[in-house]
């Protein structure tokens, strides 16, 4: 299945726009700032109803316009209109006109694959960047994630405003046990999904970044929890006292990291900028590679500013691979047309260019 046509009404700054794409190479080329990115932001917004970089969607309509609307006509063995609009604070997701019951149940039907420059805060920003990552690539594929960590989530809501509003104040525990007992069977599976997550992304991604960088250094991903420490309902009842104090929860899957290393280091610190390029890249091209493992289908690959990002043989590297070894369809931006012309020329596949 692949994105034939993509359709945006007040989207960001795209007030009316009609694109059409090919199965294989999409470029799209333009000024800065006319809007490269907003486009491959709506088809991600197509595939998982929010916004890669701005989880606020009223801020996503076009200024003092009402409403927006990002439309899909996906191509394959069923043809498939996929339509999103929000409007008075309200999202509605139609599939071939037909509305959606609940938002997730439209979760997981594409997958898309975004590597941007603003990814850089995957490894330079804090734990809350790395547990999005894990999140975005499970909830893609795996409704029943995306339920838990909801439920997680307004669970643990719930218990900091609880604990919040005590001001440091004795709880009974029975009290806050009552909330634990949403927060340890949610957390307990997502926990186990992370972690099986992360070893089998692992499988795909050293590899990877071996190709890509041609470097000698042993790339490593490590998930640390503080639930791979002990018992998540013992945990929890170990820091009542604590949590009363600080006024929040002080363990549990919303503490989770991911460390980055090469070799004995820690890739933040000492990692070189092209190391830190060629390890988000692997990380993403591995996600790919774990998507299309899990559901036998391509995702969508979205390549914003790739060639920005890294240098001349790094490039070439990427495009080779993705060229060749089985990529469906991928849409890629660029400030130069005649730089992804130059790269893309020896490819076979489809292509399509459009110039904004
Ligand atoms: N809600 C909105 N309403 C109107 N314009 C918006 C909105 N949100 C973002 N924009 C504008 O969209 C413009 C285009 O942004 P975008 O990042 O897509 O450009 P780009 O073509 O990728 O540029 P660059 O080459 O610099 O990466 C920006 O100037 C931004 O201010
Ligand atoms: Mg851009």
């Amino acid at each position: 299945m692949y994105l034939q046509r993509l359709q945006l009404f007040h989207f960001k700054n795209h007030s009316e726009r009609s694109l059409e794409f090919c199965d294989g190479i999409n470029t799209l080329t333009g000024a800065n700032g006319v809007g490269k990115t907003n486009i491959l932001d709506a088809v991600h917004y197509l595939a998982n109803a929010k916004s890669y970089f701005n989880g606020i969607d009223s801020q996503i309509i076009e200024h003092d316009k009402p409403f927006f609307t990002v439309k899909g006509q996906f191509e394959g063995d069923v043809p498939t209109e996929i339509l999103i609009q929000f409007e008075g604070g309200k999202k509605t997701i139609k599939k071939n006109d037909k509305v959606y019951p609940r938002l997730l149940d439209h979760i997981g039907m594409i997958q898309t694959v975004f590597i941007t420059p603003y990814d850089i805060d995957l490894v330079l920003g804090n734990s809350e960047d790395r547990r999005k990552f894990m999140d975005l690539s499970l909830c893609q594929i795996d409704k029943a994630y995306l339920q838990n960590l909801s439920t997680y989530k307004k669970a643990l809501e719930q218990r900091n405003a609880l604990l919040k509003s005590m001001q440091g104040r004795f709880i009974d525990p029975d009290l806050l046990a009552s909330f634990d007992a949403k927060l340890i069977p949610t957390g307990l599976l997502i926990h186990e999904k992370r972690k099986a997550f992360v070893d089998k992304l692992l499988s795909h991604f050293v590899d990877i970044y071996r190709n890509l960088s041609q470097g000698i250094e042993n790339p490593t991903i490590r998930y640390e929890s503080p639930l791979n420490e002990g018992e998540f309902e013992t945990l929890l009842r170990d820091s009542y006292r604590l949590d009363m104090s600080a006024q929040r929860t002080s363990v549990g899957i919303h503490k989770d990291d991911l460390v980055f290393g090469l070799g004995d280091f820690p890739l933040k610190k000492y990692g070189s900028q092209g190391q830190i390029k060629s390890f988000i890249i692997a990380l993403k091209l591995a996600q790919y590679n774990y998507f299309q493992s899990v559901t036998k289908n391509h995702p969508i690959l979205l390549l914003d500013d790739i060639f920005e990002k890294i240098d001349e043989q790094r490039a070439q590297r990427l495009i080779d691979m993705v060229g060749v070894s089985g990529y469906g369809q991928i849409l890629i931006t660029d400030t130069h047309a005649s730089r992804v012309e130059t790269h893309f020329q020896p490819i076979d596949a489809n292509k399509l260019h459009h110039h904004l």
